[in-house]
């Protein structure tokens, strides 16, 4: 059967892997999809590296090019995959190659969560395709388990570790004791993050990868702007500490639950039980859980970066893509797991209205009364407190860490007592919270 020609944009470190795991397993891959899946024309900046890398398949018949924007008109393309990244020139090019009629295939998070709306509509109405498991959790099919293998069920919250970057230095944080800056220096001398690690130790990537992940559990719009976002920078070792002492783990997450008035969308720190599976993800894994009301829990867990990772994802796609290239195009997967005009106008929650419990850490003078001082404050907020742990003050100190565990409190109650126990004059300094994940249904 006649190949489906495909036009890869960018050949770094995941279209070069795109390229050698469809020309090692084409045979495999070919069964799969019914026809042969061939890249033809590849578009690069760095035309020279692009052509080496092409040549590495004796015969190949690669068209190079440092012009995107020809390749995705070309007439020859049935599929374009964009491994640009960013949000300008990518999104110039993905819309252009949808007015063309060609399939997207894309690994760009930060494109979707931002512009997902406006990508799918374009490509609804052009009858075209937009796959995009790459995007989240590199190798983990993900978004297949979220908007095909669980269709059956009422999502109710999904919570994950979608940031290899962030669970690397908050291991190595737990391991080695040491501080944020100086695990973030090691891990860029060892590659695993990158020179300017802005968007993953901020949260924002994983930001980008729950937004998606909540649109397609949920049913409703990509909605990047309403997520509340904190990445680990202020993260401090000896929280990790404490919080291994009262039996939790300290993970980024991105979570997104299903609650009656609305979505919590939500990036951070967040204290989850020790003896969890996904509490024991190391190193650069990725990992999501996911509550379906038929199903429970379900967890996926794998490889979140990488090329070939990240390549097995995007093949997927264009295997996904070249057999429903010829269905008709009203009954293909939508784009969102839910039909377009199906979509829930359920809103994303302000920060305020979410319900979490909290761990508390502050420093306060060792003497009498003071403990009463702060259990009275958050008592009059009606919040209940679940443990907690006092050191005797160090030699010749007057100080100590006090940390509580609180019970559920909504975030707005939390932030009022937070700003009332820092006016204490017996409290030195701030208060640090960091929010808890039972994860348990
Ligand atoms: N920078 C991401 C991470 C990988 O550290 O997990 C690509 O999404």
């Amino acid at each position: 059967m006649k190949a489906i020609n495909v036009g890869l944009l960018g050949i770094g470190t995941v279209g070069g892997g795109t390229y050698a795991v469809l020309t090692r397993n084409q045979e495999e891959i070919t069964r799969r999809a019914g026809r042969p899946i061939r890249i033809t024309a590849v578009a690069d900046r760095n035309v020279e590296r692009a052509r080496e890398l092409v040549n590495t398949v004796v015969g190949a018949d690669v068209k190079v090019t440092d012009d995107a924007f020809s390749l995705v008109k070309d007439p020859s393309i049935d599929i374009v995959v964009e491994l640009i990244g960013g949000y300008t020139t990518a999104l110039d090019l993905v819309m252009m190659a949808i007015d063309n009629g060609k399939h997207v295939v894309t690994a760009n998070k930060a494109l979707l969560a931002v512009h997902g709306n406006e990508i799918f509509a374009a490509a609804q109405k052009k009858g075209v395709m937009v796959a995009f498991e790459a995007a989240v959790a590199g190798g983990i099919p993900i978004i297949k388990a979220l908007r095909e293998g669980l269709s059956a069920n009422r999502i109710q919250w999904l919570a994950g570790i979608i940031n290899g970057t962030t669970n690397f230095i908050l291991s190595e944080m737990r391991d080695k004791g040491h501080g944020f800056t100086a695990v973030l220096h090691e891990a860029q001398r060892l590659g695993y993050a990158e020179a300017d690690p802005t968007f993953d130790i901020e949260g924002i990537d994983a930001a980008h990868k729950v937004t998606l992940m909540a649109a397609i559990a949920f049913g409703i719009p990509v909605q990047f702007d309403r997520a509340h976002v904190e990445g680990i920078t202020k993260l401090d070792a000896v929280d990790i500490k404490y919080a291994e002492q009262l039996g939790y783990r300290i993970k980024l997450l991105g979570i997104a639950k299903r609650k009656v008035a609305g979505v919590e969308l939500r990036v951070h720190p967040t204290l989850i039980p020790s003896k969890r599976l996904i509490a024991n993800v190391e190193g650069a894994m990725n990992a999501v859980l996911v509550w379906g009301d038929a199903v429970g829990a379900t967890l996926y867990y794998g490889k979140g970066a990488g090329a070939e990772p990240t390549a097995s994802a995007v093949i997927a796609d264009l295997v996904d893509v070249t057999r429903l290239a010829t269905a008709d195009p009203q009954n293909r997967v939508p784009h969102l797991a839910f039909q377009p005009d199906q979509l829930s106008d359920l809103p994303i929650l302000p920060m305020d209205e979410v319900e979490t419990a909290c761990y508390l850490r502050m420093r306060a003078l060792d003497k009498p009364g003071v403990l009463a001082e702060v259990t009275r404050i958050l008592a009059d907020l009606n919040i209940s407190i679940d443990a907690m742990i006092q050191k005797e003050p160090a030699e010749g100190e007057d100080q100590t860490d006090v940390v509580l565990l609180t019970h559920l409190a909504r975030e707005k109650y939390i932030n009022a007592a937070i700003h009332k126990i820092e006016a204490l004059d017996c409290i030195h300094g701030k208060v640090v919270r960091i929010r808890m994940e039972a994860l348990n249904g």
